[in-house]
């Protein structure tokens, strides 16, 4: 028997529907869409691609714009840890809208804690 990667699991779809459900919620979130742009397409579109490749498909973020590099990618934006839990507060809001359930979403939703808190890179107290 062939182990599917959690991006197989999941099917490019469903994350295609996660991530455009996850963006109307920036969208409308108060702490979050100040420091998102107003068109969050492109935004949105690099998400997929990033997603996919996190998950165990193919690597689409890399072969379009290198290197992920995540953190320095999020330096220009002040990201406290509220903002780390409004974004984690979207996502789950997003997974239960598309009806992303079981082991699956237990696991997605722990990796993106884990790299949503390594984003954090100022307390809000200087900014
Ligand atoms: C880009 C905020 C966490 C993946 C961005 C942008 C902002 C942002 C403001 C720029 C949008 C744009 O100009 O198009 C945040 C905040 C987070 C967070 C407040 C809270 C912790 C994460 C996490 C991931 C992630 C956990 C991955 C799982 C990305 C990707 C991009 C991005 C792939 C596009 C980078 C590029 O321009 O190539 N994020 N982010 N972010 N974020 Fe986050």
């Amino acid at each position: 028997d062939q182990k599917l990667t959690p991006y197989e699991v999941i099917g490019e779809e469903m994350l295609s529907h996660l991530v455009d459900s996850f963006y109307g919620k920036v969208q409308k979130h108060p702490m979050l869409s100040p420091i998102f742009p107003d068109d969050l397409t492109e935004t949105a579109r690099k998400q997929k691609q990033f997603l996919t490749q996190y998950l165990g498909g193919p690597q689409l973020y890399t072969e379009e714009h290198g290197h992920p590099m995540l953190r320095a990618r999020h330096l220009p934006f002040p990201i406290t840890p509220a903002r780390a839990n409004a974004w984690i507060q979207c996502m789950k809001e997003a997974m239960n809208d598309v009806g992303l359930t079981g082991d699956i979403k237990d696991f997605l939703l722990h990796r993106l804690q884990l790299t949503a808190h390594h984003m954090v890179n100022t307390n809000g107290e200087d900014n």
